[in-house]
Parts: C-alpha cells; sequence; structure tokens
C-alpha cells in the first residue's frame, strides 16, 4: 500500500453541486452475480473505484472477459469460466471477494477460496454465509484457511439468519436463483443494496421476491441468461457529503440520489440542526451556526447505517454539547478515536459505547487512516479544522469514493493528493 496522502487546508465553506457515484456495496454483489449466466452482462454506473478494480480481477481470474465502455458501462462476460478457485492473494485483499460462493456453487457445484482475513473493524466471520448454503445442499470443508465447497445439486430450504448479515444473504440468494425448489431466507439483511442485487436477478430470469423486508423468497430456475441494469446510487457517499455541508457550514446539492434510502440519516442531520430539501433523485444541504449534540446507535438497515458512524462522530466532535454513539454492527469500529483526538476532539470510548464533547474547533494534524469510512471521517474533520492536515495512507478512501478530491475542489475545497517519489 503506497503512502499516498492528502494535504487538506481547512475552514473552506463548500458551495456547489456534487453528483453522486454508482454503489460500491451493490456493484460487488451484482458483478459476481453476472457468474450466473452464460453470456455478457451490461452493469451501468460502477464506480471506479479500487475495490471494483478488485473484484474486476477476480472475475478475470476465474475466466471472465471484463470490457470498460466509454460511458463507463461494463461488460461481463462469463460465457466460459475455466476454473472454481481465486488466487488467495486476490481473495485477502478483499473481503467482499467472498460474493462469489453463491454465484459458483449455483453455475459450477464447486469453489475453492481462501477465507477472507478480519480487518480494521472486527474479526468478519462468514458463519451465516456457510450456515445457509449448507442448508441448500452444500458440502464444506474448511482446511488450512481455505473453504472447500461443492454440491451436485442445490435444494431449496428454509434459511433462517441469526444475523440479517447483508453478505449472506446477497451470497444465499445467489446461490438459490438456480436450485431445485424454493429457499425462504428469514432475518434477511434490508438494505438497499439488496433490492439492487434482486432486480437484477429477476432481469435474469430468476424469481425472487421479498428483498427489502426481513423475508426473502427464491423459487429456482433451471436457467439464467445475461442482463443489463444500473446501479443504484451510493447513499453512503451522499450520506458523506451531507455531513460535508453541515461540517464547513456550506451548501451542496447532490445530484443522482434515492432520498429514502437516507431516511434515518436526514432525520438525524436535520435533529443537529441542517436544512434539508428533497426532491425526486436530488437533494440540497445547508447549515449554518453551531451543530447540535444528537445520539447515534447504529443498527441494520432500515435503522441507523454503521458505515455512516465514523462521518456522524466527526460532526459530533464539533457540536455545541455532548453526544452519544453506540456501534451494534461492528465490534471494533471506533479506530478514527484516536486520530480524531490527535485534531483535538473531546471523545472517549468504552467498547461499543462513546461518548462525544464537542469542541469548538478542530486542530489540523498527521493523522493516518486505518479503514474507508475512519478516513472519510478524517477527511470530513480536516475539512472543519483549523490550519493544514496531512491525511496519511488514504488508499483506503479510494476504495469507496469515486474521484473525492475533484469532487470536493469543484466544491472549493483546497485539498491535494500528495505521493511520495521514491528515489
Ligand atoms: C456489508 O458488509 C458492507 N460491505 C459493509 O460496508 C457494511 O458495513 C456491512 O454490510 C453492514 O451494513 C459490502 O456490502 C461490500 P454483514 P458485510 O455480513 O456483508 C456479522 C463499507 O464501508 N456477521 O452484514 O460483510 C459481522 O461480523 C463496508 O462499505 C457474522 O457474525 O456485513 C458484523 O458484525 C464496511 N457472521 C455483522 O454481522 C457472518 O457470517 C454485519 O455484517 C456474517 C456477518
Amino acid at each position: 500500500m503506497t503512502m499516498e496522502s492528502f494535504i487538506i487546508t481547512g475552514k473552506q465553506r463548500l458551495e456547489g453541486t456534487i453528483r453522486v457515484s454508482g454503489a460500491k456495496n451493490s456493484s460487488l454483489p451484482l458483478m459476481a452475480a453476472t457468474l450466473l449466466a452464460e453470456g455478457t452482462s451490461v452493469l451501468w454506473e460502477t464506480p471506479d473505484l479500487a475495490d471494483i478494480l478488485h473484484m474486476r480481477q477476480v472475475l478475470e481470474n476465474l475466466g471472465c472477459v471484463i470490457h470498460l465502455g466509454q460511458d463507463r458501462q461494463m461488460s461481463i462476460d462469463a460465457a466460459s469460466l475455466r476454473d472454481f478457485e481465486v488466487d488467495e492473494r486476490l481473495m485477502r485483499t478483499m473481503r467482499a471477494s467472498n460474493l462469489i460462493l453463491g454465484p459458483l456453487l449455483a453455475r459450477c457445484g464447486r469453489v475453492r477460496i481462501a477465507m477472507p482475513g478480519g480487518c480494521a473493524i472486527g474479526s468478519r466471520p462468514m458463519d451465516q454465509h456457510l450456515k445457509g448454503l449448507k442448508e441448500l445442499g452444500v458440502r464444506i470443508r474448511e482446511t488450512h484457511g481455505y473453504i472447500e465447497a461443492a454440491a451436485e445439486r442445490l435444494r431449496g430450504a428454509d434459511i433462517y439468519l441469526d444475523v440479517p448479515s447483508v453478505g449472506a444473504t446477497e451470497n444465499i440468494m445467489m446461490a438459490a436463483v438456480l436450485a431445485e425448489g424454493t429457499t425462504r431466507i428469514h432475518n434477511a439483511a434490508r438494505e438497499p443494496e439488496i433490492v439492487d442485487l434482486q432486480n437484477f436477478l429477476n432481469k435474469m430470469g430468476a424469481k425472487v421476491r421479498g428483498a427489502g423486508l426481513d423475508v426473502v423468497k427464491i423459487e429456482g430456475t433451471k436457467r439464467l441468461t445475461p442482463a443489463e441494469h444500473t446501479v443504484i446510487p451510493d447513499r453512503i457517499e451522499a450520506g458523506t457529503h451531507l455531513v460535508a455541508a453541515v461540517m464547513t457550514q456550506g451548501d451542496i446539492q447532490l445530484e443522482n440520489v434515492i432520498p429514502e434510502h437516507l431516511e434515518p440519516v436526514i432525520a438525524k442531520l436535520r435533529q443537529a440542526g441542517a436544512l434539508i430539501e428533497v426532491e425526486d433523485d436530488r437533494m440540497r444541504v445547508r447549515h449554518e451556526g453551531p451543530v447540535q449534540p444528537v445520539d447515534i446507535k447504529t443498527m441494520p438497515y432500515p435503522g441507523f447505517p454503521t458505515d455512516m458512524q465514523p462521518q456522524f462522530m466527526a460532526m459530533l466532535a464539533c457540536a455545541g454539547g455532548t453526544s452519544i454513539i453506540t456501534e451494534t454492527i461492528f465490534e471494533n469500529r471506533f479506530q478514527h478515536v484516536d486520530e480524531l483526538r490527535r485534531m483535538g476532539a473531546n471523545i472517549r470510548a468504552e467498547g461499543r459505547t462513546a461518548v462525544i464533547r464537542g469542541t469548538d474547533k478542530l486542530e489540523g494534524s498527521f493523522v493516518e487512516t486505518t479503514d474507508l469510512r475512519a478516513g472519510a471521517a478524517l477527511f470530513l474533520a480536516a475539512l472543519a479544522a483549523e490550519d493544514v492536515t496531512v491525511l496519511e495512507k488514504v488508499t483506503h478512501i479510494d476504495r469507496g469514493y469515486e474521484n473525492l478530491l475533484e469532487k470536493y475542489q469543484a466544491l472549493g475545497a483546497k485539498v491535494k493528493r500528495m505521493t511520495p517519489h521514491h528515489p
């Protein structure tokens, strides 16, 4: 990982328009789902991100032929898969590579992947993925950090998830579409990305119903055919920009958003004093004066999203009072606390709870990105801080935010990227 940094001069009021990119967390399962059909599918609006490039490498490693058109439409030809195994290095770099499990089992009946490693925010187990696949008739062997899975024929089942896991719901959906009989996933994740996957699978000829609710029903079919699909906008990118407007007392117009995907975020921002106008696929957010403290408890969708927790902590660090944040989804998602404290934030974290006492200003500092959304939080804090902040290891941010610097320079931010020149 190169030591690229952002140099950010704070206190610039952001004003103008940002077009939100396609959702990373929808593009990744949709790319995996193209493995289910022997032919060429096309995905529109997949964002130009490191994680998307990574999933492309995983699919090409399996034998897919992928092209990116001049309008960034991504064509994926999955007609002839040469392998059911993915190179370990590729697997370990990105956890979401595990989304090939379901489609490969449905398509080839076999798959061998390295257990994806944990990451900064938690151990990220896969027990719910494996539990669901076993109930569809998959035999699974876990040896020396590898998962070997095989099934002559997948058969539908009633599956009860212990936790509403996004990835497990997606993997089971993608396995069940070619199983014999009906599958119901109970306690399914309800995120908009699950609905987007259902819509794409049904365009391929699948029969999936109920995504977005807590029971997803899949009637197995014999074959699927390639399809075209436009990825939904990235609700977490959009939420991050809303917080940026509040933190810089700015006035930002967002284009290409689905407001109902952001309801808990909009509600909390309004509680903090933001002025938010919603109209079709656009939103306008303005803020003047102090940020009001608010309490946040992350929950599975449609609750407050864990992926917006670090960004809100940065905002509440500058609020006019004390806020409490409870992180119920991941066991270690407070990596940004120490770095925010280096900037003068008054935060105390105990277990899954953090108490944030708002200060009237943050100081520019040298800070380090530990994971994607922690990086986003520090980026936002730097925009609001006095003086200059050097934010290091920004390749984490490049995983989830397309053209971030360009988008913010257009709003008046003074930000630039610094790549160390090796002598
Ligand atoms: C997806 O990860 C997102 N990633 C994450 O976004 C997001 O934070 C997360 O959902 C929760 O919303 C993608 O969609 C690519 P989970 P995923 O399985 O599917 C536990 C970002 O910043 N769990 O819903 O891996 C797990 O430990 C990323 O874009 C099990 O116990 O999340 C966690 O505590 C970060 N067993 C909770 O469930 C399992 O088998 C939620 O995990 C699976 C998960």
